[in-house]
């Protein structure tokens, strides 16, 4: 038997291949059965268009692959020859083949569409479909993308701790980790628990950024990146929140706000480029999916976001903006409040209809290690806000001043101890340094037009929800 070829090859090269005999091992999405002959689609998850196979009722085996049902998975021989239906440039004449693994009718992905939500349920078998295919090949190449733009620019990937003892955000929605007994914890003379009895020995959770970390190498390396698992136990049941996602984390030495909005923006272009010259076929199937957020001119939208400069206001300018549009929103849009996604809507979907980087927020909406503004009330924050998603990017300049950032986290009433390694970092040759974080799935529901993050992400974790 000839050795197995991919379908992605073999579209791509067809000619390569015509009048060859080759194998191809994947699943069948149809069998039309007539007398004289059987066409079987087949699809082996390399490529979003499948193999077209003519197999006529003289060959060997014919019997068994001529009564395949949708789900089966097959190798078979054939030579490959041009296409004489539409759309396809080659089909293969079937010599011979050979049924790997059987199905029965139970097998729920029939050709009649299936709801997205049916599919969360039976996430083991999704990727098996057109469309989940599609999204993650997608996902596969904006993480090639990543790496290659970082690495292109002399950042070093750093793999930050999954388990940490701090929070990096502040925010106090993480998830514990214990291998104490929950049923019976040993408690302090105080009545709490006694965590000196845990395996760490304290209180630890799993990490809500690794940007703690990625500033410690940055302040030795120079530009370093994370691209990890991040957890939050927010109890947000939104299509943008997951409870366990990724994200990735540059952090850049001797660099300010500026410079990294700019990087952000770089970062975006690239990995739209990257995915337009990787997945071409891949987006043009998402773009004209009925159920996206999107339609078929999204590609074109893609494309001028890529060649044009990213909008550039501050949080002030942003509230300006919405008191002066007369659009009426439920939350306030006082100066001092936190911008909720109705007014990101606005300023993405309606003022600007493109990205925009908003800058300098209040205080006290912002995390605290942000470095402060000469008017002692707003930071140098940055948020990237997208069409259709809100928030892909928050990121900011650092304080890198000790005395600053310790009057911050005690305002804060911050436990400062087990940050002591931070801290250091300012009292150590401390250098102005910035960076933020991109939520992969984020960008990849804006790439892919898909509207929900559970529908991006492998096995979603949501609160209530954690199965496979
Ligand atoms: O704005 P966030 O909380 O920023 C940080 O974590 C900083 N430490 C980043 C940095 O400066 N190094 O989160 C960054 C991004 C958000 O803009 C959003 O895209 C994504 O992470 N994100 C989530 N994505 C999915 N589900 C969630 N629950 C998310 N929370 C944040
Ligand atoms: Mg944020």
């Amino acid at each position: 038997m000839s050795s197995r070829v991919l379908l992605k090859k073999l579209f791509q090269t067809p000619s390569e291949f015509i009048d060859k005999e080759v194998t191809i091992k994947g699943w069948v999405r149809s069998v039309r059965k007539s007398k004289k002959f059987s066409f079987i689609v087949l699809n082996d998850g390399t490529d979003q268009d499948s193999m077209q196979i003519i197999a006529d009722a003289g060959i060997e085996n014919y019997e068994a692959l001529s009564s395949m049902l949708t789900g089966t998975s097959v190798s078979i021989t054939g030579k490959i020859v041009e296409s004489q239906g539409k759309g396809q440039s080659i089909e293969m004449q079937a010599i011979t083949g050979e049924v790997i693994g059987e199905v029965d009718e139970s097998y729920p992905l029939q050709k009649k569409g299936t709801s997205l939500e049916h599919l969360r349920d039976i996430a083991h078998l999704r990727a098996r479909t057109n469309l989940f295919g599609a999204v993650f090949r997608v996902r596969h190449a904006l993480a090639q993308a990543t790496h290659q733009f970082f690495s292109d620019r002399g950042f070093y990937y750093l793999n930050s701790p999954i388990i940490t003892a701090v929070d990096g955000e502040g925010a106090g929605e993480m998830f514990n980790v214990s291998t104490l007994n929950a049923k019976d914890l040993p408690k302090t003379d105080k009545g709490e628990i006694d965590y000196s009895k845990d395996y760490f020995g304290k209180d630890v959770s799993l990490c809500v950024t690794g940007q703690l970390e990625a500033e410690c190498h940055a302040l030795g390396l120079g530009a370093v990146y994370t691209f990890g698992p991040t957890f939050r136990s927010e109890n947000s049941n939104t299509k943008r929140h997951l409870a366990e996602f990724w994200m990735i984390e540059p952090e850049v030495a001797f660099a300010d706000l500026e410079d990294v909005a700019d990087l952000a923006a770089d970062y975006i272009k690239f990995m739209i480029d990257y995915a337009m010259k990787n997945c071409s076929k891949e987006l043009a199937f998402l773009h004209s999916m009925p159920f996206t957020d999107v339609d078929k001119t999204h590609g074109d939208v893609l494309k001028s976001v890529r060649d044009s400069e990213f909008k550039k206001i501050t949080y002030t300018e942003a509230i300006d903006i919405l008191n002066a549009c007369g659009e009426k929103f439920e939350f306030s849009t006082e100066w001092g409040n936190e911008l909720q996604t109705e007014h990101e809507k606005y300023l993405t979907d309606k003022h600007f209809k493109s990205p925009v980087i908003v800058t300098d927020y209040p205080k006290d909406c912002k995390a605290f290690y942000m470095k402060l503004n000469e008017d002692g009330k707003t930071v140098r924050a940055m948020d990237v806000l997208v069409p259709g998603i809100g928030e892909l990017i928050g990121g900011s300049q650092r304080e890198e001043s000790l005395e600053k950032l310790e009057k911050r986290m005690d305002e804060m009433n911050m436990e400062k101890d087990g940050y002591w390694w931070y801290l250091e970092l300012r009292k150590f040759g401390s250098v102005p340094h910035s960076g933020f974080g991109l939520g992969f799935e984020r960008a990849i529901m804006y790439i892919t037009g898909m509207s929900n993050i559970r529908d991006v992400i492998a096995f979603p974790r949501t609160p209530g929800n954690c199965d496979f």
